[in-house]
């Protein structure tokens, strides 16, 4: 594996999925592995999982991560090819990332969208800059438009607690925001599901379509209450509008998920990527109560890094 960007097929989701099963089991199983090898995790945005799952995963393996906030540490970064850089900004996007590359064996990203310019957000820009001019494996810790680490988490997590099931019933329900949040999760989430052969129903107010690229084959049905029945898992996710771009449509309360609302989904387990918002996006009950699958998702995002890392060093 070169790159570790985005969902590529059924067979590489189950071997990562297997082997941070391995990990979990045993996480210092491949200690020597990277001994002597250094990953450059970068952030231009925020994080509290991506960040600490991403360094102790590459401490199992034996290697070195340094962590650079590059949005507070760094300096301000050009992106546009041949602009004249006579404004705010200090270092152009193609020698930073240069450098970077030329310090780690593996350089890991996160580069949120703007919301404000689909074209560039679509088509991954800033993200994309950096695997262009870096030259070496590149790891996203959440894209403009996607978030495979989490998915590949959350694929681990599904596998871990669907009770022999071979189809079990998947969610994947918008909930309540008062910010315009990206579509990566989510997109995400259902590109890993759909890949991965599950049965997947997408529930969300009218005008919170997705992008089609990532929910081709999933079931959208826009009453929340038909879409939940008999589900085994519930995602619970908000996201912006994608047609009316980074657009907050609503902030209807009634679709924040509480036990009221599985009352016909008896079994079912909730997840969510965290950071939640309570008592907005998801409620206390739900998220404190047994169905909900946070905290194991969060734990297993270690080992979705940790197998990432493995396959990329060989
Ligand atoms: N789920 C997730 O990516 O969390 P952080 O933003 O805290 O890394």
């Amino acid at each position: 594996m070169k790159h570790f960007i985005r969902f590529e097929s059924k067979e590489l989701g189950q071997e990562l999925i297997d082997l941070a099963r391995a990990y979990k089991a045993t996480p210092r199983l491949d200690l020597a592995k990277g001994q002597g090898k250094r990953v450059g995790c970068i952030f231009l945005n925020p994080s509290l999982r991506t960040r600490v799952s991403t360094q102790i995963a590459a401490q199992n393996l034996g290697m070195e991560p340094i962590v650079l906030n590059m949005d507070k540490e760094g300096w301000a970064l050009e992106m546009k090819e041949g602009a004249i850089m006579n404004k705010g900004t200090v270092e152009h996007i193609k020698d930073a990332a240069g450098v970077l590359g030329s310090y780690f064996d593996i350089l890991a990203i996160r580069a949120f969208p703007s919301l404000t310019n689909r074209d560039e957000d679509v088509n991954d820009f800033i993200f994309g800059q950096f695997v262009k001019y870096c030259g070496k494996p590149v790891v996203s810790l959440e894209s403009a438009i996607r978030h495979p680490l989490q998915s590949l988490a959350d694929q681990i997590t599904m596998k871990e607690y669907s009770d022999g099931k071979k189809k079990p019933k998947v969610v994947l329900t918008w909930g309540p925001h008062i910010k315009a949040i990206p579509h990566a999760v989510a997109n995400s989430f259902s590109e890993w599901t759909l890949g991965m052969g599950y049965d997947l129903t997408i529930t969300h107010p009218e005008g919170y379509e997705l992008d089609e690229v990532f929910t081709k084959g999933a079931t959208l049905e826009y009453n929340q209450s038909k879409a939940l029945e008999d589900a085994d898992f519930v995602y619970v996710k908000n996201w912006s509008s994608f047609n009316d771009y980074g657009k907050i449509l609503s902030t209807d309360p009634s679709w924040m998920l509480t036990e009221k609302h599985l009352k016909k989904a008896k079994n079912a387990k909730v997840m969510h990527c965290l950071p939640v918002r309570r008592n907005l996006e998801l409620s206390d009950e739900i998220l404190d109560g047994s169905r909900s699958l946070v905290q194991k998702q969060a734990e297993n995002r270690i080992y979705a890094a940790q197998a990432v890392l493995s396959s990329i060093l060989g």
